[in-house]
C-alpha cells in the first residue's frame, strides 16, 4: 500500500477534522495517521488481531489516533468532516461497496468521502461514488493509483448491503442466514464447513465451542442436534462475524449461545467443552491454524471431541497430533475433516 500514502498529497488540503480513516493495514494506515499529524483521526477496523497490531503501531511512533472496532462503520460514534478509505487493489468489491454506503452516513453535511485506489485505472469507485453521493470528482491520473472524492449533500436511507442462503446438513432442517461483506463466504455455506459438520458426532446436551464463527452458520447448525439441554459459544476476531453470528442465530431460534470477541482465544474457558468445530483460515501462514489446535487441546473436557477441516492434511495433522496422539481423518467434499479426541 506504499503506492496509496503517495497518492495523499494529492487530497491532503481537503481534509477536514475530525476525521475517519476506514479499514487498511496497521503498517500504512499508521503512515496515513502521520500524514495527518494535526487533525483528529479515529480508525475503524473490523478485525481485533489488525486493530491491536494498529494501535501497538500508533503508539511505537507516538502518533495519536483512536482505533474503534466495530461491525459495521455507520456504528461508529459522531460524525465525521472526511472520511479517508485506502482501498488496496486485493480489496473485496462488495466490501467497497458497502463501506461507500455506510460512510455517507457519518458525514457530516459538506463533509467529504475520500477514496485512495491503488489500481490507475479504477471504474468501480468513480461509479460508486456517483451512485452514492450523486457526484464524483477525481483526480489527474497518477502513477501510483487513482483519487476519488465526493461530497454529503442532503439525507438518504440507510440501506444494508447483503446476501441471504439456506442451509441444512444431512437430514436436519433447513436454515436460513444472512451473510455481510467482509466475512468469510458471502452469500453462501462454506464447502469445508458442510463437509466437517457432515461428519462430526454431535449430541444431545453437548457443549459446542465454533472457533472462528463467521457468519455462524457451522455453530447455529450444531446446535440442532446439541438440542435445548446444549450450548454454543461462537468465537471470531472479527467484530463484523460475531454482529452478523447474532442476528443469525437468534433468527433460527438458537436458544443457549454466547458470542466472544478475541483473537488470541485466551477467554475461552478451559476444559468445558464437549465439541469443538473448526474451519481456520486459509492464510499461507498457519499461526491462526496452531493457535485454533492449541485452543481446542486446551478447552475440551476429557474425551470431548474436536473436529478440524482442512484442504493441507499434510501440514495440519502433525500438528494436531502433537497435541492429542491418535487422530482420524475422513476425506469429504474434497476437504481432509481431521478428528482428534482430548
Ligand atoms: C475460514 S473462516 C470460517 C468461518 C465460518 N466458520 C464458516 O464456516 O463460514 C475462519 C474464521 O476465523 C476467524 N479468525 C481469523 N483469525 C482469528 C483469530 N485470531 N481468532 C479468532 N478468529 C479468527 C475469521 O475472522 C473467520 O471468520
Amino acid at each position: 500500500m506504499k503506492n496509496l500514502i503517495d497518492l495523499l498529497p494529492i487530497v491532503q488540503s481537503k481534509v477536514v477534522s475530525p476525521v475517519l480513516v476506514v479499514l487498511g493495514a496497521p503498517w500504512p494506515v499508521t503512515q496515513v495517521v502521520e500524514a495527518l499529524a494535526g487533525h483528529t483521526v479515529t480508525c475503524f477496523q473490523m478485525d481485533l488481531f489488525q486493530a491491536q497490531r494498529l494501535r501497538e503501531k500508533i503508539a511505537q511512533e507516538n502518533l495519536s489516533a483512536e482505533v474503534v472496532v466495530l461491525g459495521d462503520l455507520w456504528d461508529v460514534p459522531g460524525t465525521f468532516n472526511t472520511i479517508l478509505y485506502p482501498s488496496p487493489a486485493h480489496a473485496d468489491r462488495e466490501l467497497k461497496i458497502d463501506m461507500v454506503e455506510q460512510g455517507f452516513h457519518l458525514l457530516e453535511p459538506g463533509g467529504k468521502f475520500i477514496t485512495l485506489s491503488e489500481y490507475r485505472r479504477d471504474d468501480t469507485f468513480a461509479k460508486l461514488h456517483k451512485k452514492v453521493f450523486g457526484k464524483c470528482s477525481e483526480a489527474p491520473r497518477s502513477e501510483y493509483g487513482s483519487c476519488f472524492w465526493s461530497t454529503r449533500e442532503g439525507d438518504q436511507p440507510r440501506r444494508r448491503h447483503e446476501l441471504k442462503f439456506h442451509a441444512r446438513v444431512n437430514d436436519g432442517a433447513s436454515q436460513h442466514f444472512v451473510s455481510w461483506p467482509g466475512t468469510f463466504s458471502y452469500g453462501e455455506m462454506d464447502a469445508g464447513s458442510r463437509a466437517m459438520l457432515e461428519v462430526a458426532d454431535i449430541r444431545p446436551g453437548d457443549k459446542v465451542l465454533d472457533l472462528g464463527c463467521g457468519n455462524g452458520s457451522v455453530g447455529c447448525l450444531a446446535s440442532v442436534p446439541a438440542g435445548p439441554t446444549g450450548s454454543v459459544l461462537f468465537v471470531d476476531s472479527n467484530a463484523r462475524a460475531l454482529k452478523l453470528t447474532e442476528l443469525n442465530a437468534t433468527a433460527n431460534g438458537v436458544k443457549n449461545y454466547k458470542l466472544l470477541l478475541s483473537s488470541d482465544l485466551l477467554d475461552v474457558p478451559v476444559g468445558e467443552f464437549d465439541v469443538v468445530l473448526a474451519n481456520p483460515p486459509y492464510y499461507a501462514n498457519s499461526e491462526v491454524g496452531r493457535m485454533f489446535i492449541a485452543t481446542a487441546r486446551e478447552v475440551l473436557r476429557p474425551g470431548g471431541r474436536f473436529y478440524f477441516v482442512t484442504k493441507m492434511p499434510v501440514r495440519t495433522i502433525p500438528e494436531i497430533v502433537d497435541l492429542f496422539g491418535q487422530v482420524d481423518s475422513i476425506e469429504n467434499r474434497g476437504y481432509t475433516v481431521v478428528i482428534a479426541t482430548a
